[in-house]
């Protein structure tokens, strides 16, 4: 499906982001060679009480995807097919891991489409190798200092030792 007013096919990759892990960068890979340009819209939302501020997300997805020309980092707040109708942008993209993540994948997609019937939600499978992975996942290894060098970008290790410095 064509973006009527770009010419182009441009979608949206929404997350809470916190942090960005090899999962989420995969899938990032993988959307921006199937579309011309891929939108990476960070949730601005202080009620999930995120580790990273906004600003921190969006610095580490930038710093993960300078090699990717077509990838944009940008954020929103409130309900996402507002953000896309400011956008021009009709497409979703979500990554799914697992069975168990099907059925609110399934929710958000039917909820955003009855919001707004142009907008599509496009699925991308995981790699078997990151199913079990998530942004939690790795904050809670991270807290208690263990190895997260497999799981996340170096720049987002490094970032994970500041917010949970060893105490000597
Ligand atoms: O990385 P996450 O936390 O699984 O991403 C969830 C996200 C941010 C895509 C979703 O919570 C969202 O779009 N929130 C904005 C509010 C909204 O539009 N809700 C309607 C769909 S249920």
């Amino acid at each position: 499906m064509k973006n009527h007013d770009h010419g182009i096919t441009i979608a949206v990759y929404p997350g809470s982001f916190d942090p960005v892990t090899n999962g989420h960068l995969d899938i990032i890979h993988r959307a921006a060679k199937v579309f011309d340009k891929l939108i990476v819209a960070v949730l601005n939302n202080s009620s999930k009480n995120p580790l990273f501020s906004l600003e921190e997300r969006m610095a580490l997805i930038q710093q993960v995807t300078r090699d990717l020309p077509n990838v944009e980092v940008d954020s929103f707040r409130d309900l996402l097919v507002n953000y896309m109708k400011l956008k021009n942008v009709n497409l979703i993209v979500r990554g799914l891991r697992a069975v168990s993540d099907f059925e609110y994948e399934l929710q958000m997609a039917s909820t955003n489409h009855k919001l707004n019937e142009d907008v599509e939600t496009f699925f991308m499978t995981s790699k078997p190798k990151y199913s079990y992975l998530s942004s939690s996942i790795v904050k809670e290894i991270a807290r208690f200092h263990g190895p997260v060098g497999d799981l996340v970008p170096p720049e987002v290790e490094e970032a994970l030792k500041l917010k949970y410095p060893v105490s000597l």
